[in-house]
């Protein structure tokens, strides 16, 4: 998991790569990438830069290789668009739409959110999932670090670092997505969710995507329609818990 970033990363503010981009500043580091910030002079924009570092797990050619195409495979608001791969001082890295929005556990360190708004922020997630999986990429790694939230609840699903083509072999691999987003969502609502908030409307639907037969959870895309049927429902019951009661006698106090 990416952890915000050090100072003493590889590419230093003003850094330029391949005579085109420009360092800004960190955003984020993990053991296997740091991620900055920059600008694209070409086009005059900023951008995500994910520099591949070596690590444990594979080359780092190859993973950011793989990361790439899968990304490239994708076209969903709800997915940073890869623009361009290449190489700064032998380590491989990836350019990328910049995700304006703070990472899924630093909203939640900042403040406590309502049920009705962890339903949202769900099906947002689980409809950016349905888009990757209607792509056959399982993501494998659904974990909050992996959630940016963006103004008026926008959400963006990165961390495609362990996702991987779909092997065909019975959907098990997307119902485990399914399973890993249900239990990232219990886990906001068991520390995060306002006490006293209505939530049982959500409870259930996350009963139904943690089912412990994979086969009988709904796909991504219907986790999204239930997500939104029971953020409604948790907003009605909220409304309903804090209307104001009539005090007993009023009507007949009324001429
Ligand atoms: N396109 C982007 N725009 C803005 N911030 C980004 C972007 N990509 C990554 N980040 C930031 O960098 C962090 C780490 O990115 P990412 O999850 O891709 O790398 P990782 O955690 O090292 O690898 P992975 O999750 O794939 O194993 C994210 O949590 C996010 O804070
Ligand atoms: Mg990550």
């Amino acid at each position: 998991m990416a952890e915000p970033a050090e100072p003493n990363r590889r590419l230093p503010e003003g850094t330029i790569v391949d005579g085109r981009y420009q360092v800004l500043g960190p955003l984020a580091r993990s053991g296997a990438a740091e991620v900055f910030r920059a600008q694209d002079r070409n086009l005059r924009r900023d951008v995500a830069m994910k520099l591949f570092c070596p690590s444990g797990s594979g080359s780092p050619r190859d993973r950011a290789e793989r990361e790439a195409q899968l990304l490239a495979r994708l076209n969903n608001p709800g997915v940073p668009a890869i623009y361009d791969v290449g190489a700064h001082d032998g380590l491989p890295y990836l350019v990328m739409q910049l995700v304006p929005g703070r990472p899924l556990p630093q909203l939640l360190a900042a403040e406590p959110i309502d049920g009705a708004t962890i339903a949202m922020l769900g099906a947002r997630v689980a409809g950016v999932l349905a888009h990757v999986h209607s792509r056959q990429v399982v993501h494998g790694d659904l974990r909050a670090a992996n959630v940016v939230v963006g103004a008026a609840g926008a959400a963006w699903l990165l961390g495609f670092g362990k996702a991987r083509l779909y092997d065909g072999a019975g959907g098990s691999e997307f119902a485990a997505d399914v399973g890993t987003l249900g239990l990232l969502l219990s886990g906001c609502l068991e520390d995060q969710a306002i006490p006293g908030g209505a939530v049982r409307p959500l409870q259930r639907v996350l009963r139904d995507l943690t089912r412990p037969n994979p086969a009988s959870r709904p796909d991504a895309g219907r986790c999204a329609r239930l997500l939104v049927e029971a953020a409604a429902r948790c907003s009605a019951r909220d409304r309903r818990a804090s209307r104001p009661v009539a005090p007993t006698g009023e009507k007949l106090a009324r001429p």
